[in-house]
């Protein structure tokens, strides 16, 4: 019974030392202490030890099974912190590591020019209206005094959705809107995108405006260059200098185009001015009466001007682009540079 007991032991030993972590060490108790496991039989064979031998047989029994289980804990205490060890390596973190870089986003160049825009405005009293970009023929063209024969109502410019509707050309558009919501006075801007069947270098199909509309008691022209000479300034340095050409738009009369003194040459001629000194900028006017009276304003008691900024145009001037495409083409390694 000792040499048997002996031998269990040295199996007990053999097999603790074989289990490499705690679920084998589990297994390995199950099998040496576990109702199945050998240690168990002898205790159930003690019925056919003699009678007077079982105490001392009990004894062996209890040693043997002591002795298995001081080395089950002992491995056990081994594999836990050899587990411990492995767990705190794989989730060391090493502090001195330079830190991932986070890459932060920029605002689209032309979300600046509008914002830097509608700042500027808002911060002269106009107020922002939003517009719609389908329209109806009517406050595209017909109310703004475009007759049917003017070559703005081309389909060659114009995406007609139907013979009514159509996506706006202009946001000029937001005009009658306003005009038709509100008595005077008005002041406000109106960014938003337009459309045209146009595609070149520095013209795209989709594009995006701010308008500006003011209608109020004694208003005119100098009012108009007024307030275009503060918002150039702010935009393009304080010795920016204004200049009025006169143009034509339908809704306007008189009607202007407005040039900016070139701010990368002062005016005294270069590349990006032609050798003029001069950049155009945006289109303007004094609003024809006849717009007005057709939103029910009287035009003996108001007057109005309103102008209209491309601002992938201001985009492509104050960050030097060439191309309007690259404006739209969403290539990071080209916007991510423009940001203010
Ligand atoms: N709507 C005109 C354009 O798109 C610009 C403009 C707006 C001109 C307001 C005069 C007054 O060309």
């Amino acid at each position: 019974m000792k040499e048997k007991l002996q031998a269990i032991r040295e199996k007990a030993i053999a097999s603790i030392g074989e289990a490499k972590d705690l679920n084998t060490l589990n297994e390995v108790r199950q099998e040496l202490l576990g109702k199945k496991g050998e240690l168990t039989a002898v205790l159930k064979g003690m019925k056919d030890v003699a009678p007077e031998d079982r105490p001392t047989v009990g004894q062996w029994v209890n040693e043997a099974r002591e002795f298995i289980e001081g080395h089950l804990a002992e491995a056990n205490k081994k594999l836990q912190s050899k587990a411990l060890e492995i767990r705190y390596e794989a989730e060391k973190i090493d502090v001195t590591m330079p830190a991932d870089e986070v890459k932060r986003g920029n605002l689209h160049p032309v979300s600046l020019v509008r914002n830097e825009l509608s700042d500027i405005f808002t911060s002269m009293g106009f107020e922002v209206f939003e517009g719609n970009e389908i329209e109806t023929d009517y406050y595209n063209f017909t109310a703004l005094n475009t007759p049917d024969d003017h070559p703005a109502r081309d389909m060659q410019d114009t995406f007609y959705l139907s013979p009514e509707f159509l996506l706006r050309t202009q946001t000029s558009s937001g005009q009658i809107h306003v005009m038709e919501a509100k008595k005077p006075p008005i002041k406000i801007i109106s960014p938003g995108k337009v459309f045209r069947s146009d595609d070149d270098a520095t013209h795209s199909p989709m594009f995006s405006q701010m308008e500006g509309l003011v209608v109020d008691k004694g208003i005119n022209l100098c009012d108009l260059k007024g307030i275009l000479e503060t918002f150039l300034k702010k935009l393009f340095g304080d010795g920016s200098k204004t200049r009025l050409r006169p143009s034509y738009f339908p809704f306007t009369e008189p009607s202007v185009e407005v040039d900016v003194s070139c701010f990368q040459c002062q005016g005294k001629g270069c590349k990006l001015c032609k050798g003029t000194g001069w950049i155009e900028v945006l289109g303007a006017g004094v609003v024809n009466k006849k717009v007005l009276e057709g939103c029910g304003i009287d035009t003996d008691e108001y007057s109005g001007y309103a102008f209209g900024i491309g601002l992938e145009r201001i985009a492509m001037l104050k960050y030097g682009i060439n191309n309007i495409k690259l404006l739209f083409e969403s290539d990071l390694r080209v916007l991510s540079q423009l940001d203010d």
